[in-house]
C-alpha cells in the first residue's frame, strides 16, 4: 500500500483491507506512537466535515506528524478561480500526503491522477468514502467478532449516501446478506447493486425498517442527504422517512449493533442512544484508529 492513493474502496485488496483492520487493533491498544516525525499531512476539506476530518487530524497528530491544510474552500484560492488540478499540483509541494473532500463525483480520481504524492478520497459527492468504510468494516467486526456471513440492513438515503456505497461494494467480499430499506426515490443504484448479483449474494428490499429487525446482526442508519437534492421540495416530501425509535428494537437480536456514518438529524431517536445496541460514537472513535492504520501503510512508517 507505499505510496498509494485510496480512491474507491476497491482500489485495496480484501487483504489489504484486513492488514488495515488488524493495524489499527494496534493503535486502539497504544494510540500514542510518534512514528510520522517530519511527515506533513494536507487536509484539503472543499464539503463540510466533523469526524472525518478531525479524526484525521486526531491520527496526525497523536503520531507526531503535522497537519495543514482548510476546511472551507473559501478560505483557499479556490474562491478566486483556481482548479482543483492547480490547487493538487501546489499542495503535492508541501505535503506527503493529501486527504481530500471535494462535492464532485470523481474529483479524488481526478487528484490523485494529477498529484505527486499519494490522495486518500475523504468523500467525493454521492460516490465513495473508502474511509468510513474501513472504519465501518473495522466496527462490524469488532462487534461481531467476524465479517463474514452476516446480515446487515441499510437504512435511508441509499442513492446518495457515499457511505452506503462503499461498504456495500465491500461487504460483498464476506458473503453479506443485505437487507435495503429506501423511500421508492432513494434506492440502492442499480451501479452497487452490481456487485451484490455479481457476488451471487442475496438482497431483500423493503420500505418499513420494523419488517427487517428480527433478521439482522447490523442496524447502518442513514442521514437523508439534503445538500445532494436538486428540488428542495423532494427532499421535504422523504426528510422524514424513517426515524428509529428505542420500542422498535424489542424484537432485534442480542447481538445487533446500530450504526450510523453521523452526523444523524432526527433519523437515530435520542432514546435510543442509552440502548447498549446504539454504537454509533464508538464507530466513530474507531475512525482514528483505522486512519491512523491507512495512513502508516501508505506513508510505510
Ligand atoms: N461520517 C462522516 O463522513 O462524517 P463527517 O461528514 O462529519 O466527516
Amino acid at each position: 500500500m507505499k505510496n498509494r492513493s485510496l480512491v474507491s474502496i476497491n482500489d485495496f485488496t480484501k487483504a489489504e483491507q484486513l492488514q488495515i483492520l488488524d493495524r489499527a487493533e494496534e493503535f486502539e491498544k497504544n494510540p500514542n506512537q510518534r512514528i510520522l516525525q517530519g511527515k506533513v499531512v494536507a487536509s484539503l476539506f472543499f464539503e463540510p466535515s466533523t469526524r472525518t476530518r478531525l479524526s484525521f487530524e486526531s491520527a496526525v497528530n497523536r503520531l507526531g506528524g503535522r497537519v495543514i491544510g482548510f476546511s472551507d474552500a473559501n478560505s483557499s484560492s479556490t474562491s478566486k478561480g483556481e482548479s482543483l488540478k492547480d490547487t493538487i499540483l501546489t499542495v503535492s509541494n508541501y505535503s506527503d500526503l493529501i486527504v481530500m473532500r471535494h462535492p464532485i463525483e470523481g474529483s479524488a480520481r481526478w487528484a490523485s491522477e494529477v498529484a505527486s504524492v499519494p490522495i486518500i478520497n475523504a468523500g467525493d459527492g454521492a460516490n465513495q468514502h473508502p474511509t468510513q468504510c474501513l472504519l465501518d468494516l473495522y466496527t462490524i467486526r469488532q462487534t461481531q467478532g467476524t465479517l463474514d456471513n452476516l446480515n446487515i440492513a441499510f437504512v435511508g438515503d441509499l442513492k446518495y449516501g457515499r457511505t452506503v456505497h462503499s461498504l456495500v461494494m465491500a461487504l460483498t467480499q464476506f458473503n453479506t446478506t443485505f437487507h435495503l430499506i429506501s423511500p421508492t426515490e432513494l434506492k440502492l443504484p442499480s451501479s452497487v447493486k452490481m456487485y451484490i448479483k455479481d457476488a451471487n449474494l442475496e438482497y431483500h428490499q423493503y420500505t418499513e425498517i420494523t419488517d427487517a429487525i428480527p433478521k439482522i446482526d447490523i442496524l447502518f442508519m442513514t442521514r437523508i442527504q439534503r445538500e445532494r437534492f436538486s428540488d428542495p421540495m423532494e427532499y421535504e416530501r422523504v426528510k422524514n422517512s424513517y426515524i428509529l425509535k428505542n420500542s422498535m428494537l424489542e424484537k432485534s437480536r442480542q447481538n445487533l449493533k446500530i450504526l450510523h456514518p453521523l452526523p444523524r438529524v432526527n433519523e437515530i431517536n435520542e432514546d435510543v442512544d442509552p440502548n447498549p445496541k446504539a454504537y454509533y460514537f464508538q464507530q466513530a472513535l474507531n475512525g482514528v484508529f483505522v486512519r491512523q492504520a491507512l495512513i502508516a501503510k501508505i506513508l510505510g512508517v
